[in-house]
């Protein structure tokens, strides 16, 4: 299997673009309000979505800010998928801080706020664009933040399905940096399995 280039991530960013202010919250806020025989959450359920959601708004804003010095230590013919994967990333962000605001949310995931707070910055500063995108694409993006939106879209969550469209890419960009870098396809695809 061969990796895609940089042209290919680009486009498909562009054809994915999408403006939070479009997602239709009107179901999901009514659900999170009813009581469960009105067809609302189960209070067990909107505890466990309210830590996500609180936990992505979290996660979103910590991606697109360490994106900065990421980019600074990336060669020029991935800077232009970097800034649109910026620009994606600070889409999330506010998407996750509306649903916030319109929906409901919770208390942020302790772990997650040590991955995204202290353990991202870390290696985003770590002056090893191979650290930087180990972490970042291929632990946060295709495990851990892949795996929640698939949880929020089991769940009916508006906008989920989106947001794991525009991940899609991202981390399929991240294996094409590895592999620039010489970290060989088939050691960074046996970690996503
Ligand atoms: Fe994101
Ligand atoms: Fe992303």
């Amino acid at each position: 299997m061969g990796v895609a280039g940089y042209a290919h991530f680009l486009a498909l960013a562009e054809r994915a673009q999408w403006d939070e202010e479009d997602v239709d919250l009107r179901e999901d806020a009514r659900r999170w309000r009813a009581p469960v025989t009105g067809g609302g959450l189960a209070p067990g359920e909107r505890e466990r979505l309210g830590t996500l959601v609180a936990s992505f708004l979290l996660a979103e804003t910590a991606v697109a800010a360490e994106l900065d010095p990421i980019i600074a230590l990336a060669p020029p013919q991935a800077q232009a998928c970097f800034a649109a994967q910026q620009r994606d990333e600070e889409r999330h962000a506010r998407f996750f801080a509306r649903y916030a605001a319109e929906v409901g949310t919770g208390e942020p995931d302790e772990e997650w706020r040590e991955l995204f707070e202290e353990r991202l910055p870390a290696a985003a500063r770590s002056g090893s664009l191979r650290e930087a995108v180990g972490l970042y694409h291929m632990v946060l993006e295709a495990v851990v933040l892949k795996r929640a939106l698939h949880t929020l879209v089991a769940a009916g969550v508006a906008g989920a399905e989106l947001v794991l469209r525009d991940e899609r890419w991202h981390i399929g960009f991240g294996v094409r940096v590895l592999s620039d870098l010489g970290v060989p396809e088939r050691e960074v695809l046996s970690a996503l399995r």
